[in-house]
C-alpha cells in the first residue's frame, strides 16, 4: 500500500514508527506491506519519492526541525505542492494527520476532497473534516468507490467507532456517553493527586496528549468535536458546534475536587450524544460509577442500545503510538475489505 501523510507531528511520527517496527509482523500476519511515498507538512517541508521514503531518515529529518534535512536521492522531490501530489501521485491511501481545526477544518478538508476525488482511500486522525463534513466526504468516498475511515478521531486506537458501527451493528444505539478527552482526564486525575492545574496541563502537553492549542482540550471543544463525529457516524446527524452545549474544566479548582472527594464523588468531563443532540460538561459522579474509575489519559465510552443495554469500552484516548495504532488498523481494514 502506497501512502501519503499530510501532517507529520506526534500522530504521523507515531504511525511511521509503528510501520517501521512492525513491518515484518504485518507482512507475516496479514501480507500487509506499506510504503510512505509522500509526507507533507504546512511549515516543515514536504517530500515525495515515487520509490518510497525511508522512515528512519524521515524521523531523523523531522527531529532536526524540517524535512529539508532529508538527504538528496535521485527522484526525490522537495517542497512539493500538496494538492498537486494528492492529485498526481501514484498512491493508494492518504492519511490526514494534521492538527484539528473545528472552525472550518481547512486546509485539511480541501485536501480530503482532493484525495478522494483522485481515487485514493482516506484515513483521518484529524477530527475537523469529519466533525464538520462527514456526510459530504462519505458521499464522495462512495461515489469514488474508496473507503473513508477515521477510527483515530474518537478514543485514538481504542476501537470506539468500530465497536459501534461494526461490532454491535445489529443493535440500535440510543446514546453514547463517555470520557472522550485524554488531556482533561489526565489533568483532573493529577489534580486529585495534589498537582496544580498548570503543571498537570504542562505534563499532558509533554506527553503528547494535548492539542496544538490546548484550549481546545480544557475548554471542552475537542470532546465536542468527537460528539459531532459520533452524531454524524452513529446518528446520521450533521450538528454544528453551536448546536452543542459545551463547558470545559477551566473553572474546576483543587477545592472543588476535594469537596467532591469528601462526598465520595469525582469530577469528570463527560461527553454525551443521542439522536436528539449532544453536550460536553464537567459532572460530579459517584466513585462507584465505572466512568469514575477511568484515570489519566484513558478514555471510556458507554453505548446504550436496544439489544445490549449498556456496553462500555475503556482504553487509551490519546498519545503517539496509541493514535498511530488507529491509522494502522484503518489501513488493515482497507486491505481486508478490498482495495
Ligand atoms: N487532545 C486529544 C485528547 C487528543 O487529549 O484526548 C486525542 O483526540
Amino acid at each position: 500500500m502506497r501512502l501519503i501523510l499530510i501532517g507529520f507531528g506526534v500522530v504521523g511520527q507515531g504511525f511511521a514508527e509503528i510501520l517501521r517496527d512492525k513491518a515484518d509482523e504485518l507482512a507475516q500476519r496479514y501480507s500487509f506491506k506499506a510504503t510512505i511515498v509522500g509526507v507533507a507538512t504546512r511549515s516543515r517541508g514536504a517530500l515525495y519519492h515515487p520509490a518510497g521514503l525511508k522512515i528512519d531518515t524521515l524521523l531523523k529529518a523531522i527531529a532536526q526541525g524540517h524535512l529539508n534535512h532529508y538527504p538528496n536521492t535521485t527522484g526525490l522531490k522537495r517542497d512539493v505542492d500538496i494538492a498537486a501530489i494528492l492529485e498526481q501521485a501514484d498512491a493508494d491511501a492518504v492519511l490526514e494527520c494534521a492538527y484539528s481545526n473545528f472552525d472550518d477544518a481547512q486546509p485539511a478538508l480541501e485536501y480530503c476532497r482532493t484525495a478522494l476525488r483522485s481515487g485514493k482511500h482516506l484515513v483521518l486522525a484529524n477530527k475537523g473534516p469529519i466533525a464538520l463534513a462527514y456526510h459530504e466526504l462519505q458521499t464522495l468516498a462512495r461515489e469514488q468507490g474508496r473507503q473513508l475511515r477515521f477510527e483515530a478521531t474518537v478514543m485514538a486506537g481504542t476501537p470506539a467507532l468500530q465497536l459501534a458501527r461494526e461490532g454491535i451493528a445489529g443493535s440500535h444505539i440510543n446514546a453514547a456517553r463517555g470520557i472522550l478527552n485524554g488531556t482533561t482526564n489526565y489533568i483532573l486525575t493529577q489534580m486529585e493527586r495534589g498537582m496544580a492545574y498548570e503543571e498537570a496541563l504542562a505534563q499532558a502537553q509533554a506527553l503528547g496528549y494535548a492539542e496544538a492549542d490546548p484550549t481546545a482540550d480544557v475548554g471542552g471543544w475537542d470532546a465536542a468535536g468527537k460528539v459531532l463525529i459520533l452524531g454524524a457516524a452513529l446518528f446520521n446527524q450533521q450538528w454544528k458546534m453551536a448546536d452543542l452545549q459545551v463547558e470545559g474544566i477551566e473553572h474546576i479548582t483543587r477545592k472543588d475536587i476535594e469537596v467532591a472527594h469528601e462526598k465520595g464523588e469525582r469530577w469528570k468531563l463527560l461527553a454525551e450524544a443521542t439522536p436528539e443532540g449532544g453536550k460536553v460538561r464537567p459532572v460530579r459522579i459517584p466513585q462507584y460509577d465505572p466512568l469514575a474509575t477511568v484515570q489519566g489519559a484513558t478514555n471510556a465510552i458507554t453505548y446504550t442500545s436496544d439489544l445490549l443495554g449498556h456496553v462500555t469500552l475503556v482504553g487509551p484516548g490519546a498519545g503517539r503510538k496509541e493514535t498511530g495504532a488507529a491509522l494502522l488498523d484503518d489501513l488493515l481494514a482497507i486491505q481486508r475489505y478490498g482495495e
